[in-house]
């Protein structure tokens, strides 16, 4: 079998984003537009990666970072699709075999029609074959015109007649080629047309003015080539991405009550019988277990959720461990690094941070707890607060086991709460408290009796 090497474009400037941001780094299904192209171009198992980055070209190469096989060309200034891939010929100077053109701006296609699309190319031989389809509305795209069956040209919309504009067979930018006759033959193309571009599609002509085979596959489903140029066209694709990963999950047992408002991330897993509610987002790495029940307004971040969690309504978690058993919420904010233990409650308007929360433990309402180690079985009482930050620097509270904090409990950090001892309501720790203890810090009450009548004379 011949090396295959993929060529992603992604210098354009995207102008029709009306955007800062450059268009491939623009999300849906919660990756970057140029992520999905790249998952899938790994799926053909290239020898290279190529990516033709050139508007906003140091933003583009951070986000992507150093990868195995992948390198970077840059082309400056942006005259053209043809030109863009001119700009990886001194990579791919020894290369020989197929190379897979991808546009960065085409999220949705899938690794079984690029391998298709390969095996098609290498089968018959062909110089290049283009990747089409049949759509509804081809306005923007360029129009696939045949002679006798046979792929002729592609004309781009801007340069279309009105009758090729009827034409609804259109290129989806997505090409295999043998590299042997290409970098050549694409210093050929010029840049007399609508936009004064060097237009890759010209290539179509050029070989089969020179007799070389051009072939076509025909896409069934024209959704998987849907371009991103508009923030319509985003939100469409996001969308697509959505409800593939939805009915995916609802196939492998996991109840989404209401897919359209359900957002949940292309990398997120669910375990069976979890129950999904209306409006909730799941995202980046967040693993779930089965049979978790997760409420209206949620949103989780990078999070490990295991099996038998209730999360009530409108809570946020990020970067955070729920274990087995636990209810969060509603309201509750848990914050980057928390560990919430087996049966664990967190109550309204509780916010954990860097915080670990034994077995069994309970902070029901009202309460902050930061960069504290809290054992099992301990009860939180409303309105404690742990006094972390002295305004330089964090410092670590340690309740331990079977603890006892009375309501509106100020812990004065550093500090220690012994095992099995009680804080009474309303004190503000400041020392250690020894095991099996009763702390109390609080002024003493005073009742001047008769006090009211006198002072009304
Ligand atoms: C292109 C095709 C069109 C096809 C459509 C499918 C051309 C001339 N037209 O049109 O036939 O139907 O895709 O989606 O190829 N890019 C560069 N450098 C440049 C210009 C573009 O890297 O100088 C990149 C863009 O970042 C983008 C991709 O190439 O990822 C496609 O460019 P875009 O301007 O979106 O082309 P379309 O007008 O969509
Ligand atoms: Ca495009």
């Amino acid at each position: 079998m011949p090396d295959i090497h993929v060529v992603v474009l992604a210098a354009g400037k995207g102008t029709r984003m009306k955007s800062a941001l450059p268009k491939v780094l623009h999300r849906a299904g919660d990756r970057p537009l140029i992520e999905h192209v790249l998952g899938t171009a790994g799926s053909i198992s290239p020898a290279s990666i190529v990516v033709v980055v050139g508007h906003e070209a140091d933003r583009v190469k951070d986000a992507l970072g150093k990868r195995l096989g992948l390198s970077f060309a840059l082309q400056e200034p942006q005259l053209g699709t043809g030109h863009a891939l001119l700009q990886a010929e001194p990579l791919l100077r020894d290369a020989s075999g197929t190379l897979v053109l991808l546009s960065g701006d085409v999220p949705l296609l899938r690794p079984d029609t690029l391998a298709s699309l390969v095996r098609r190319h290498e089968k018959r031989l062909a110089a290049a074959t283009v990747l089409t389809a049949i759509v509804p509305s081809p306005e923007g795209y360029g129009r696939i015109v045949r002679e006798g069956g046979q792929i002729a040209a592609i004309v781009e919309h801007k340069d279309a007649s009105p009758a090729d504009r009827e034409i609804r067979e259109i290129n989806s930018g997505i090409y295999a080629f043998d590299i042997a006759p290409l970098f050549e033959a694409l210093h050929a193309i010029g840049s007399s047309n609508a936009q004064g571009e060097y237009y890759l599609p010209d290539l179509v002509r050029i070989y089969r003015r020179r007799g070389l085979t051009v072939e076509t596959v025909k896409l069934d489903d024209a959704r998987e080539i849907l371009g991103v140029n508009s923030r319509r066209e985003l939100a469409d694709v996001s969308a697509i991405l959505r409800s593939h990963k939805n009915d995916e999950l609802m196939a492998a047992g996991v109840t989404i009550v209401d897919p359209a408002t359900t957002f949940i991330g292309v990398d997120v897993a669910i375990g069976t019988d979890t129950i999904i509610h209306p409006g909730v987002y799941l995202e980046g790495q967040t693993r779930i277990g089965s049979r978790c029940e997760i409420q209206s307004g949620v949103r989780i971040v990078n999070s490990a959720i295991d099996d038998g969690v209730a999360i009530n309504n409108f809570c946020l978690i990020v970067d955070s461990h729920v274990s087995r058993g636990a209810k969060i919420g509603p309201f509750a904010h848990i914050r980057p690094q928390s560990d919430i233990g087996e049966d664990a409650h967190i109550g309204n308007f509780v916010e954990l941070k860097k915080t670990t929360l034994g077995r069994g433990s309970k902070a029901n309402h009202l309460a902050y707890l930061g960069d504290a180690t809290i054992g099992e079985q301990v009860n939180i009482g409303a309105g404690t607060i742990t006094c972390n930050y002295d305004g330089t620097l964090k410092h670590p509270t340690v309740i331990e086991d079977g603890a006892f904090i009375g309501s509106d409990t100020q812990l004065i950090a550093p500090v220690r709460i012994g095992k099995g001892s009680y804080v009474a309501a309303g004190s503000s720790i400041t020392e250690d408290v020894p095991p099996e203890s009763l702390a109390i810090a609080r002024g003493k009450q005073i009742n001047k009796e008769g006090w009211v009548s006198k002072r009304k004379k």
